[in-house]
């Protein structure tokens, strides 16, 4: 999603504009950079103080803190405040900043990577190209992407690969198998089918993980409850049951409700869990 400020400038090309620039100032020759570079310095000095006592004002005022709270969603002025060291950069920007440092290795071994999300100290990534199933793959991983992570994003305390397309075919037909004792098959009776009206999302604490259910025109469907974009909870989440989409309410990532394809940015996906309706109850399997 381009998030676009007042000035009809997207965080892209003001992003851009500064790499740009900075590029240029790396290529001054010695005193002159050394000018540039305490120009931009005092600048930003200026800008760092005034924005600490305006964001220290809001915070304690608090019709202002709320609004503080909105601004700092905002992809530019959070790049900003993080810029400066007032807030500190969401896990998943600081885990992306990470992986743009180990991409230059993967692609030496024909591979890349990509976060699909970070969930409970987890942080989810696909491995694309060559390093996809091929040797390399788990010594990629554990010795470039995970060491990584866990040393630079301190939310992250652990990687795990997902598969590279996940969609509802991933759901074999074994793991939607239910013998004679489900529970100890691992399933867990999660609702009563009346409780999951047409049209609704409802969220729910199945054997201690956190699940969406959503109600398509009676089509029952359970996710892991956590966007695909920055692993927050799709409890209100915006079900179009006309066009069959599930949009998230935090930034507006789009999904096909019934598979979990994400439709805002190709290749992420929602983690779809087995479900089962059998004498109006619903059973889920987590594990
Ligand atoms: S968490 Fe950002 S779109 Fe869902």
């Amino acid at each position: 999603m381009t998030a676009v400020v007042d000035t009809g400038t997207s965080f892209e090309e003001l992003a851009g504009r500064v790499d740009a620039a900075a590029r240029a100032v790396a290529d001054l020759d010695g005193p002159a950079r050394a000018v540039a570079e305490e120009l931009k310095d005092a600048v930003e000095a200026v800008h760092r103080a005034g924005l600490t006592t305006m964001v220290r004002a809001m915070k304690a005022d608090d019709a202002a803190r709320g609004v503080l709270f909105e601004l700092v969603d905002d992809p530019v002025v959070h790049l900003l405040l993080s810029l400066h060291g007032i807030v500190r950069p969401d896990p998943v920007t600081l885990a992306e900043r990470v992986l743009v440092e180990v991409r230059p290795q993967l692609r030496s071994h024909g591979g890349d990577v990509s976060l699909a999300r970070i969930s409970d100290g987890v942080a989810y990534v696909r491995l694309e190209g060559a390093c996809n199933g091929c040797s390399m793959s788990s010594v990629t991983l554990r010795n470039l992407v995970e060491e990584a992570l866990v040393a630079g994003v301190p939310a992250v305390t652990a990687v795990e690969v997902l598969p590279n397309e996940p969609s509802p075919t991933l759901i074999s037909v074994d793991a939607l198998f239910m013998g004679p004792d489900p529970e100890k098959e691992g399933w867990v009776r999660a609702s009563s089918t009346a409780a999951l009206l047409p049209g609704t999302v409802t969220p729910l604490t199945v054997g201690g993980a956190d699940v969406v259910v959503v109600n398509v025109g009676q089509q029952l469907t359970a996710y892991v409850n956590a966007c695909a974009h920055e692993g927050l909870p799709l409890d209100n989440a915006l079900l179009d049951a006309g066009n069959g989409t599930l949009t998230c309410p935090w930034h507006g990532f789009c999904y096909d409700a019934t598979s979990g394809e994400c439709l805002s940015a190709p290749g992420a996906q929602l983690e779809q869990l087995p479900l089962r309706v059998d004498a109006g109850v619903v059973w889920i399997r987590t594990g």
